[in-house]
């Protein structure tokens, strides 16, 4: 887990070291990732030559828009980021999709998202990212991200939450530290969680309801991670 108590929430990723210990991190895990990144792909009801307008918040190098882009072959992407450095290893990966991408430099900070980034969106994809804001932003996020979404839309996430209790947290952080160990990396500082940062995952599903979304669920889960997101009616 990855943040800075004296900061804005998120704002760490705008540290070089830190964007490359995360992509390492995330190359050794893209077996992992690619898995949970087909499930999402298959959670969008288009169909597959729908010319869908994605936008993935707090998109780093492009992964979740990657996997919408290569499975919808007219689709287009926005990635909203903050950090200059994810932008840059992006634009590298993200080369295949050239002319059907772009980054918007901005920010999701107060669970509001950048006027300039419009609207209405098919897909709104997160990874990773949402679980830096604090839990009244979080909320707003998600009215935000539905208020962006076409009728029919579908936001889809992948984050992490808080353990249902203590005991079970502390069981998931230490397999957590566990398989760090056994894939030789360094765990996590969790000295750094603000203890504002993770909610149950109840709490993700009713601020989803509350923001209108439909076909809720958690549609996949590991431990603390989960997929979760819901449909906008239409
Ligand atoms: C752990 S990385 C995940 C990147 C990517 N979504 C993935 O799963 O590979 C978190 C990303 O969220 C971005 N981020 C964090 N807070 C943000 C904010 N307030 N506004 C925009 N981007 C933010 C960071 O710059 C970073 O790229």
């Amino acid at each position: 887990m990855d943040t800075d108590p004296n900061g804005d929430p998120g704002h760490h990723w705008t540290d070089p070291a830190n964007v490359r210990d995360f992509v390492a991190r995330s190359d050794r895990r893209a077996a992992e990732r690619r898995q949970q990144f087909d499930l999402l792909v298959k959670l969008i009801p288009h169909p597959q030559d729908h010319p869908l307008a994605v936008l993935d918040v707090g998109a780093g190098f492009g992964a979740a828009a990657a996997a919408v882009l290569a499975a919808f072959p007219r689709a287009r992407a926005t990635l909203l980021d903050i950090s200059e450095e994810m932008q840059r290893i992006g634009h590298a990966r993200l080369a295949p999709y050239q002319g059907r991408y772009a980054y918007h430099a901005g920010s999701f900070d107060g669970g509001t998202l950048p006027d300039a980034l419009g609207g209405p969106y098919d897909v709104v994809v997160s990874a990773l990212a949402i679980h830096h804001l604090d839990p009244e932003h979080k909320r707003s996020l998600y009215r935000t991200i539905a208020a962006r979404l076409a009728a029919g839309g579908v936001f889809l996430q992948l984050d992490i939450v808080a353990a249902p209790n203590p005991d079970l947290q502390a069981l998931y952080w230490e397999i957590d530290d566990r398989e760090h160990h056994e894939r030789g990396e360094q765990p996590w500082d969790r000295t750094k969680i603000r203890h504002t940062e993770l909610q149950p995952l109840d709490d993700h599903l009713r601020w989803l309801r509350e923001a209108g979304l439909q076909r809720l669920d958690c549609y996949w889960k590991r431990l603390d991670l989960v997929l979760i997101g819901g449909r906008k009616p239409g």
